[in-house]
Formats: structure tokens, sequence, C-alpha cells
């Protein structure tokens, strides 16, 4: 696909639609028997679910989604009190309906023990309507995930791996709180891949403070070298709440490359992907030739497809309304193990459907014109876009070019914002930590 070098940046920020922009707060005291009504029905037919695993061995100093230390004693009190949620939920429900993907994301699920991991997978498949070709993600790091959990994942059906590696280089992985150096990130994921025979992906981010192109061309280079069925490639966010923000400040890394540099590093990317023959799954992740990766969970949360959520923090969606666990750690494992620990409950926007849908064209790099919402307002964006080199119109279709997707998330915000302009305000922040996905830009 053609890119077009515009002389100027389009956008001079580059930020997401709110995941819950829109929505209406459902009232506390609606929430039980709302909450009933919904969990009381099949789960519908290719539908998602997500398990929030909420501990870490360390902070990141990069990461927005740390939320609590792990210890062993309490990972395992919280293995036991998901297991409760899941088999509560499971005696209410309504059998039937299919979930063709489900993810284990965090925090870090591969701190898990081995034995948790298994009870917990097990437990999973026992409550739940997986269908036969199920996409089941665990993710986690290299630290701690050693031979005997990935074979208990395997054994109880885990069929994707998704690695967190950031960056390769050594000396900017120490100082983002990651002390396995890069060479042996690089061959830990390459053991995982042929050891597990499953699929296996890695984040890497760009962008990062004190990565230059030269150290992202290698990034890239190294992930390649590996066997891995897929990569994810995110624009370093630089929220105002992270530690590295202090260190930035205190002059213990250096500024963070501005939005020039990351759009320059994500066009490395994809060139440096597509000359290899990987595909371009969406705005941030790539699979293989012939690697198995199908990417499941990830395109199908983005396009609004109802899911299911367990764990402190996890947050869902069914017949149009989205829920959160609760976060708190604590308040969750108090919670009575017949009680869904709720946090919030709102209905969506009336109406606005096609937001969700139109965000998956956008992921997919791919809008079709005929079933865009109000045409008149949005038909002149993607006639400014085009003229700066973001999209192609070819009279049925709008085709991201790669300045394009590397825009995505604002082009979506800036469209709801034009469709749905009684929503506007106060409705869009720079990139979000929630727990539906690990996906950041
Ligand atoms: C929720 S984290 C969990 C991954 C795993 N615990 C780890 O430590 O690698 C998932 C991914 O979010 C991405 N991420 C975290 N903070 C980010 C930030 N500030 N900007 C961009 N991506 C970020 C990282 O690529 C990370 O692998
Ligand atoms: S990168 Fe992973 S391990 Fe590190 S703080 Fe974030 S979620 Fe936790």
């Amino acid at each position: 696909m053609a890119d077009a070098l515009p002389d100027a940046l389009p956008f001079s920020s580059r930020r997401a639609l709110m995941p819950m922009w829109g929505q209406t707060a459902l009232p506390q005291p609606a929430w039980p028997e709302r909450w009933q009504s919904l969990q009381a029905a099949a789960v519908p037919d290719d539908a998602l679910a997500y398990v929030h695993i909420p501990f870490c061995a360390n902070h990141c100093v990069f990461c927005g989604f740390y939320r609590n230390g792990w210890n062993p004693e309490s990972a395992r009190r919280y293995t036991d009190r998901l297991i409760a949620e899941l088999e509560a939920d499971a005696a209410c429900r309504t059998p039937g309906g299919s979930i063709r993907a489900l993810y284990l994301g965090g925090g870090t699920p591969t701190l898990l023990a081995a034995e948790d991991l298994a009870r917990l997978l097990l437990a999973l498949r026992a409550t739940l309507p997986l269908s036969d070709d199920c996409e089941i993600t665990v993710e986690g790091r290299i630290s701690h995930f050693t031979p005997d959990k990935v074979d208990a994942c395997v054994a109880a059906g885990a069929n994707r791996f998704s690695i967190g590696v950031q960056t390769f280089d050594t000396a900017i992985r120490r100082r983002l709180g990651r002390k396995h150096p890069g060479d042996e990130a690089a061959s830990y994921l390459a053991w995982l891949a042929s050891y597990s025979g499953q699929v296996v992906v890695a984040d890497l981010i760009f962008g990062l403070p004190g990565q230059n192109e030269e150290i992202w061309r290698r990034d890239i280079d190294t992930a390649l070298s590996l066997g891995l069925a897929g990569l994810d490639v995110y624009a370093f966010n630089l929220m105002p709440q992270l530690p590295i923000v202090r260190m930035i400040e205190k002059g213990a890394f250096p500024p963070a490359p501005g939005l020039a540099e990351q759009l320059a590093q994500y066009k490395i990317a994809c060139h440096q992907l597509a000359d290899a023959g990987w595909a371009q799954l969406s705005n941030s992740h790539f699979g293989a030739p012939a690697g198995g990766e199908r990417n499941r969970y990830n395109l199908q949360i983005k396009s609004g497809t109802p899911c299911l959520a367990f764990g402190a923090g996890a947050g869902g969606n069914l017949a149009g309304v989205s829920y959160a666990v609760e976060p708190d750690l604590g308040r969750y494992l108090d919670t009575p193990a017949r009680q869904k620990p709720l946090a919030r409950m709102a209905s969506g926007l009336a109406g606005s459907h096609w937001l969700a849908a139109l965000q998956g064209e956008i992921e997919s790099g791919c809008l079709a014109l005929a079933t865009l919402p109000v045409p008149a307002r949005i038909m002149p964006l993607l006639q400014d876009w085009a003229g700066k080199g973001l999209l192609m119109l070819d009279g049925t279709h709008a085709r991201l070019t790669t300045d394009g997707r590397f825009w995505g998330p604002t082009m979506m915000r800036q469209i709801a914002d034009i469709a749905l302009p009684d929503h506007r305000a106060g409705q869009t922040m720079t990139l979000h930590p929630i727990h539906t996905h690990k996906e950041t830009a």
C-alpha cells in the first residue's frame, strides 16, 4: 500500500476513544436485577471471555497496568475466588452459545503457580461453552514462566502465549525494570515457540526513551529470527501517572521520542515485517507466514463482540450493557462466593452500535463506505484525510495507508466526535489501561 509522506503531522496528539464512550452508568441499586437477567441468558454465539490476573513481580516503570505485587499465598487465594466466580456464573446461566476466544490477561498470568494455571484453565473449560477451535491465550513475560508452567498450560488447553518483551535492547530493558538481557529474552522466546508447539506472539514497544531507529530496526530483526507466529508493535504511550515520567524529569531517562519519530518507527516496523512476508492483521498486530496466528480475541474485542469478564478489574459487555468486575483485590476477595463482585454497569448509547463496528473496520484498515453512519458528516473528514495521505478512497471503500494506520485511534475519536457531537466533551483520553485488552493504542 502506498504511503504518503505528509510535510506536517496531521494531528497534534494521538488519542483513542474512551472504552466507555457515550455510555450511561446504571445506578447501583439496579445492578443485581440487571445482572441476573444478563447472566441468566445463554452465552451468545461467537462470544469472547476475558480473565484478569492482577499480579506483577515488579512495577515496570513504563506501564500503567500494574495493580498488585505478587506473593504465592494471595495468588492461590485469588485463583480460588476466581474459580468460585466462574462456577457461580455458570450455575445461573442457560446452557448454550459459544466462546471462540478466551484471553487470560494481566498483570501477569504466567506468574501463577503451575498448579493454579492448570486448575484455572480446567475450570474455564468446565464452566464456559468454549468452541472446539477456541483460541485460548495466556499472557505473561519470560521471568518465572518455567517449563512446568508451560506444560501445565498446554495440557490444560492453552494454545497461544502472548509474551511482553518491549525491546531486546539490554540497556533500555534494565532501566525499564526488565532484568533479563535482550539476548536471553530472545533465546527464551525461540525456546518457547519450539518447546510449546503453540502459537507464540510477542509485544514490542516503539518510541521508548533512548530507543532510536537503529535499536528499533534491530528489535524487529531479532523478533523476525525467533520462530514467532505473531508480533504486536505498540506506540509508547507516555501517560502522566507512569513512574517513567518522574525518571525522565530527573534525567534518569532521555525524553521520549516525539510523534514524528514514533510515526517513522511505526513505518520501519511495517516495512520490515512486510518485506519478511508477514501480514498486517490489525493496526498494531502482525502474523508470520503460515504461523497459525489468528489474533481472534484482539480483533473481535475491538468490534464490540460480546465478552464475559472474570477476575478483579476485568471488563466485559453483554446485550448492550458493559460491566466491570471490582478492581480492588481486597474487596474482590471478600465478596461472598455466590455474588458477582461488580464495580460498574453501564448501558451503551442508543443507536451507536455502529461505533464498535467502525472501530473494528479502522483496526482492519478498511472502511466500507456503504455502511458509514451519517455519511454527510463523515465523508468530508475522509476526503480531508485522503488529501493528507492517511487513506485512499476507491468509491466503495476507504483503505488506510501506513500513516493512516498509525493515526487510527485518533481518526476513530474524530469520527465519533463529528458523528455524535452531543457526547463530545470530556469523552476522550490519551489511551487507557483497561482490562479487556492489553493493547494501549
Ligand atoms: C498489560 S501488559 C502485560 C504484559 C506482561 N505483564 C509484561 O510484563 O510484559 C501488555 C502490554 O501492554 C503494553 N504496554 C504497557 N504499557 C505501555 C505503554 N505505556 N505504552 C505502550 N504499550 C504499553 C506492553 O507492550 C505490554 O506487553
Ligand atoms: S509490564 Fe507487565 S509485569 Fe510490568 S507492570 Fe505492566 S503488567 Fe505488570
